[in-house]
């Protein structure tokens, strides 16, 4: 029969889901092994850092959710759209208010990855919304997955007490990470894409990954800088420190001055 003599189902299968996660395999990998995560996986995750990476998370949660929000009717997005158990915006707001106090919004600092990562994202929520599933995939299902695990070593490693400041990891209306994970697959697998969207959707979720490593990249950057600094080490670097730009000035609340290093990092 010809169906029993058909070509052999690839490895990965049809599905976007797994397709997907085939095609980002490596990335993940890479991503894992950033020098944030990897010190994040051995519980060295200080204050600094993590105010730091939720100003990051917050811009990027801004424009995703953004982009979402404005495409919720979209056929590429409609199936994916969860905003009553997945939206991390107001998660983000309470930690961001709990460390920085309410005027918390003038303390966000980011690197310049995290503009580009932006940028990218609010691109493509207004010329190509069919590759917004790519970037959803890549930040939800991480935050449900080995974000969990960084939840946990936060509290420890903070010493917090409850949800106060990692309102970011938790999903009060997920009941189950893995059978939420197995519906949102689902969802992703019933979009209908051409075969040249599904790829371009392929190529999304690895620029997605990218962006990542590239904010973590910089963020570690930033945070070498600010150890030398405050350790008065690094000569070098005090040559390029913003010591002398009140408007520079690192919004921590630890008084250190940051360096540029062609981080571009971007205050508000
Ligand atoms: C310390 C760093 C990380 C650890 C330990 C970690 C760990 C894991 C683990 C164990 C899973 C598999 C869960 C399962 O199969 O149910 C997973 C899945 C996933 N992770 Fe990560 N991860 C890390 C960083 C990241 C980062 C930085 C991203 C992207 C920004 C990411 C995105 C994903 C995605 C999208 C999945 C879902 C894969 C799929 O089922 O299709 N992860 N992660």
């Amino acid at each position: 029969m010809e169906s029993m003599k058909s070509k052999p189902r690839e490895a990965t299968g049809s599905d976007l889901s797994e397709q997907i996660k085939a095609a980002t395999k490596d990335s993940h990998v890479r991503a894992e092994n950033t020098q944030l995560m990897l010190n994040y996986q051995k519980g060295q995750i200080t204050q600094t850092q993590y105010k730091l990476l939720l100003c990051s998370l917050y811009e990027i949660y801004r424009a995703l959710e953004a982009e979402l929000d404005r495409n919720a009717d979209h056929p590429a997005v409609q199936p994916i759209y969860f905003p009553q158990e997945l939206a991390r915006l107001e998660t983000l707001e309470l930690d961001l208010e709990h460390f920085f106090g309410p005027h918390w919004r003038k303390r966000i600092t980011v690197p310049a990855a995290t503009h580009r990562y932006t940028q990218r994202l609010r691109e493509i929520g207004k010329n190509s919304p069919d590759l917004l599933v790519a970037h959803a995939y890549t930040r939800y299902l991480g935050d449900l997955s080995g974000g969990q695990v960084l939840g946990k070593i936060t509290q420890k490693s903070l010493g917090l007490s409850g949800n106060k400041g990692v309102f970011f990891f938790s999903f009060p209306g997920v009941t189950s990470a893995n059978r939420f994970k197995q519906l949102y697959r689902s969802r992703m697998n019933s979009i209908e894409l051409t075969e040249q969207q599904r790829r371009e959707v392929l190529d999304e979720a690895t620029r997605a990954f990218e962006f990542n490593i590239e904010v973590f990249d910089d963020l570690q950057k930033m945070l070498s800088i600010t150890e030398e600094a405050s350790s008065g080490k690094g000569n070098d670097v005090t040559s390029k420190t913003f010591s002398s730009s009140p408007a520079l000035q690192f919004a921590l609340g630890v008084g250190i001055t940051l360096a540029t290093v062609g981080m571009g990092v971007i205050f508000k």
